[in-house]
């Protein structure tokens, strides 16, 4: 691992050790993929200050999220099916990130479930909720995280159709994959992933599995999750499960300033700028074009976290400069799940950590809660 030097070196080891069918599920986005490719190079256009002969010598990463002490102002984001870049990919990213000070949070869509994960590891990590049409089974897994004491409820809000992704639909992605030759040739070709999945807790949708009467086998319950999403959603829901939810809540996917205000009147303890990370509407504006003006509209009320391309630390210094409280990570660490599973994620962790502690050397700052507007320079 020590030759991965950026996230670039973890993904293209992904690529290599990873089923394309997996690959292009994690490095794909809706349609187009305008938005995908907005939130990177809307990133790389911020230019940071360079600061010299400041005493940087005493340095910390450390702050809060959502009022918990994080060694970096970074949680990993809810990722479906992670389990199918690794075996277990769940319990191992968890691990990484808990043994690195950071939260990490669990998707409705993983492969390990609530409990399988809970079991695993040592302390609470936090579950994000999608809301399907079964409200029935919505309230079993709100139950199901509070049993497993998660320490926060991340409910996603911009998911209520689903955006296609073309390289999907092409490949034939399903869980497990589908048998086709081509698919058959790849798995063939990576032997590595095949022995990691097949000794995995799970092959399918382990907080679904066994949980939704009578959908006991694999086909079904796809079918099932494809007509569940719920374009009915409405901030009536929110309400409901907001209700139902003793914890944290975090609203995750506010890309408009409107809604940001709705939402920091509903309880939640914090926000996620969010466009799903390229997945969802596109030709949305990137996450870091609306963090500004959501920031300066609920800062004052709520956490404004933010996520969408973050390759490096300065990339996060560049969200936390905008006012973002802190930053979840998607693919970064997916590649380095992909890569060298618990090992791959926490050398993730470890880059995206160094680099930021060299941003705020060079940039003159010692503290995170430092980091503001000033570390920009003028464009
Ligand atoms: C492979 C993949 C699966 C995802 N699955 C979920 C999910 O199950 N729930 C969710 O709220 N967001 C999901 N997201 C969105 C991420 O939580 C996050 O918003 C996004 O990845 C951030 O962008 P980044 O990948 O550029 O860091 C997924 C993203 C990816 C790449």
């Amino acid at each position: 691992m020590k030759t991965m030097t950026s996230i670039e070196d973890l993904r293209q080891e992904a690529r290599r050790r990873v089923p394309r069918v997996f690959f292009d599920y994690a490095e794909g986005g809706s349609y187009a993929e305008q938005t995908l490719n907005a939130n990177r190079a809307d990133l790389e256009r911020i230019k940071l200050r360079q600061r010299i002969l400041v005493d940087v010598s005493q340095r910390s990463t450390a702050t809060t999220i959502a009022g918990e002490p994080a060694s970096l102002p970074l949680a990993l984001a809810p990722i479906g099916l992670c389990g199918m870049q690794h075996g277990d990919g769940e319990i191992l990213a968890c691990r990484a990130a808990q043994e690195a000070g950071i939260p990490f949070c669990l998707s409705t869509m993983s492969i390990c479930s609530i409990e399988d994960v809970a079991a695993a590891v040592a302390k609470p990590f936090w579950f994000q909720l999608y809301v399907m049409k079964d409200r029935g089974f919505v309230r079993a897994l709100i139950e199901r995280a509070a049993a497993a004491k998660c320490s926060a409820l991340v409910l996603t809000v911009d998911l209520q159709v689903l955006g296609q992704r073309h390289r999907d639909v092409k490949n034939g992605l399903s869980v497990p994959p589908e048998l086709r030759i081509r698919n058959l040739i790849d798995i063939a070709g990576k032997p590595k992933w095949a022995l990691s999945v097949a000794r995995g807790r799970r092959k399918t949708f382990g907080n679904l599995a066994g949980h939704v009467r009578g959908m006991e086998n694999v086909n079904s319950l796809s079918l099932w999750i494809a007509d569940q999403f719920d374009a009915t959603l409405s901030w009536k829901d929110v309400e409901w499960i907001a209700g139902l939810w003793r914890g944290k809540l975090i609203l995750k996917g506010i890309l408009d300033v409107e809604d940001a205000r709705i939402a920091a009147k509903t309880g939640a303890v914090g926000l996620v700028v969010s466009n799903h990370g390229g997945r969802q509407l596109d030709g949305a504006s990137s996450s870091i074009a609306v963090l500004p003006a959501i920031v300066d509209a609920v800062g004052a009320s709520v956490e404004v976290l933010f996520d969408g391309g973050i390759r490096s630390g300065q990339d996060i210094m560049r969200a936390r400069a905008l006012g973002a409280r802190a930053c979840l990570s998607g693919r970064a660490y997916v590649y380095g799940l992909g890569a060298g599973g618990q090992a791959g994620v926490a050398r993730a962790i470890e880059i995206l950590r160094n680099e930021l502690d060299v941003t705020m050397a060079l940039t003159g700052t010692t503290r995170i809660d430092e980091i503001d507007r000033r570390v920009i320079a003028a464009m």
